[in-house]
């Protein structure tokens, strides 16, 4: 079944209004400005396409200076709701991360493979720190455990879209976060 012409109509539930997600980042962006006190580079590396719409909100509730690297990885085949478990990267960092502070930004720690996979391989660049935010965490589904050290809302195991997240692409430009319908999880 696909997906109706209103994105709204497919979702069941609304888990995160746009006001509370807004209060939320808010807050990790002023937390954020906190930990990084000084004036050197801090590179926040997004990791697309999921966290399009956060680090777009998260960078202006910084209060520094920041640059912006961006990467493109998929661990999810396209119209799936499962992780495949293989983590590919489909864009690579533009800049150097060499000897700055480094703070990757995602939409959603799921299984953990695919921010173990990055921290792993953005520390191989030889960066002064690697840190995490994260918008959404779903404890119940980890493989492996990722220290994070900003997150925005542990959510339970359903299958969410909006704000970013999608399914099968669609549903990415959703203002508030919400539980897809079951009949329409499948492609
Ligand atoms: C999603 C999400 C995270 C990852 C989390 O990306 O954006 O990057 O899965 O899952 P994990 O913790 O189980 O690895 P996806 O592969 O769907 O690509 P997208 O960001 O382009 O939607």
């Amino acid at each position: 079944m696909g997906a109706s012409k209103n994105p709204h109509d497919d979702i069941s539930e609304v888990l995160l209004d746009e006001a509370k997600i807004a209060a939320r980042v808010k807050v990790l962006g002023a937390e954020i400005t906190a930990a990084y006190p000084g004036n050197d580079e801090l590179v926040l590396v997004s990791v697309l396409k999921g966290s399009l719409v956060f680090v777009g909100d998260l960078m202006r509730a910084i209060d520094r200076n920041v640059r912006i690297d961006v990467m493109e990885v998929s661990s999810y085949g396209g119209g799936n709701t499962e992780s495949s478990g293989t983590v590919r990267i489909l864009k690579d960092l533009s800049g150097t991360i060499e000897g700055r502070d480094v703070l990757i930004v995602e939409d959603i720690i799921d299984t953990g493979i695919t921010l173990n996979y990055l921290t792993n391989y953005l520390a191989g660049k030889s960066p002064r720190s690697v840190k995490i935010v994260t918008l959404l965490s779903k404890p119940a589904r980890r493989v492996v455990e990722i220290p994070v050290e900003w997150m925005g809302f542990e959510i339970p195991d359903k299958f969410v879209v909006g704000y970013g997240l999608d399914f099968a692409e669609r549903y990415r430009n959703l203002t508030c976060i919400g539980v897809l319908k079951t009949e329409k999880q499948k492609a």
